[in-house]
């Protein structure tokens, strides 16, 4: 279990510029009991807790087992020889934890962690779409419920959209619900001389929607040397002006390899905070956009959840939508492994 100092030593570098995000020493002892009870829980349950890069830096670095981007964290699940996983992000990721794992508990201690593209699209408009372009391929983003991942073909995450579309060998493709990652993924394709027809679904996310390219031309102006990266739901225009693109863990890799020092960050300011913990030799700046459904998970609540989870912590799914659902995400670990 993590001591009161070593947490206090991976979340002091952390200033991504909101006071909920900086840490004193007397801060993660009154954290300690909570998370002893926590590792005590999950030792008797043979639970394993899986953290998004994005949820809160005192969660990342105490409690988890395993951290990572959405592909990165599916496959712990699908891997995972725990009873009992509790899965700390947003809702749409423990249900695919719980679709790859339907003999295991799934507790979700953020059940109204929704997602501005998950909720954007029901499996009823993927069914009328379906009837609409009956020849395409139904691709979804990972960012889906299960209802609409039982209704696709083949399930994608950031970090292997232009991969998995790519070597599709239908040319007809229905992306959805990101119509922004979807352009990317178009822009991408065409720059290397592949021309698909991908249609696509009018979802966004709210915090990457957000970002403007201007901001990039200013931060290269003051800084010389700077390596922008973004992640993959923003517009083609900043996605454009980038150095680097993808998901919130290819970013983390990137830093980790690159010989820069100075790096500006168009994504969830999780993940900065992460970076300033890990590098702190770099410099890190970037807008301070947290995701309201990430940012409301708690350590309290991951404690509840394994104490006595609530009918709403416990995911449930219908046997023919996690059968259905299970197919379209295989299809994505067949393409990439
Ligand atoms: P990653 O798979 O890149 O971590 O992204 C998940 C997400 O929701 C980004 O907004
Ligand atoms: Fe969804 Fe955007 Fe939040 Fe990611 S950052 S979980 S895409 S709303």
């Amino acid at each position: 279990m993590v001591s009161a100092e070593q947490l206090y030593e991976k979340l002091k570098n952390i200033q991504v510029g909101n006071p909920i995000c900086q840490f004193t020493r007397e801060h993660c002892d009154l954290l300690l009991p909570t998370i002893k009870k926590i590792e005590d829980l999950k030792r008797e349950k043979n639970a394993i807790i899986l953290v998004h890069n994005y949820v809160a830096p005192q969660i990342y670095y105490s409690v988890a087992d395993f951290t990572g981007d959405s592909y990165g964290l599916s496959k712990k699940a699908k891997e995972s020889d725990a009873d009992v996983i509790v899965f700390s992000a947003v809702r749409f990721m423990a249900e695919t934890a719980k679709i790859l794992n339907p003999g295991k508990t799934v507790l979700d201690p953020n059940p109204n962690g929704g997602c501005s593209l998950a909720d954007g699209i029901t499996a009823a408009d993927v069914v009328r779409l379906r009837k609409e372009f009956p020849d395409h391929t139904f691709v979804c983003y990972i960012n889906t419920t299960a209802e609409v991942k039982a209704q696709c073909d083949v399930c994608v995450t950031s970090s292997n959209v232009n991969t998995i579309i790519e070597k599709i060998p239908n040319n007809k493709i229905y992306f959805l619900p990101d119509r922004l990652m979807g352009e990317n993924v178009i822009a991408d394709l065409k720059s290397r001389g592949i021309n698909k027809d991908i249609q696509l679904w009018d979802g966004t996310c709210y915090v990457h929607e957000e970002y403007q390219p201007e901001s990039i031309d200013q931060v290269r102006r003051n800084f010389a040397g700077v390596e922008v990266l973004v992640h993959p739901e923003c517009n083609s225009s900043v996605v454009g002006k980038a150095d680097f693109v993808g998901s919130t863990s290819q970013m983390l890799n990137h830093v980790r390899e690159s010989e820069r020092d100075t790096f500006f960050l168009l994504t969830e300011c999780g993940l900065t905070g992460i970076l300033q913990s890990e590098f702190p030799e770099k410099v890190f700046s970037g807008g301070c956009t947290f995701c309201k459904y990430m940012k409301s998970n708690s350590l309290e609540d991951i404690l509840k959840v394994l104490r006595d989870p609530s009918p709403q912590n416990i995911i449930t799914l219908d046997p023919d939508i996690q059968q259905r659902a299970l197919q379209c995400v295989n299809r994505m670990f067949d393409y990439v492994g």
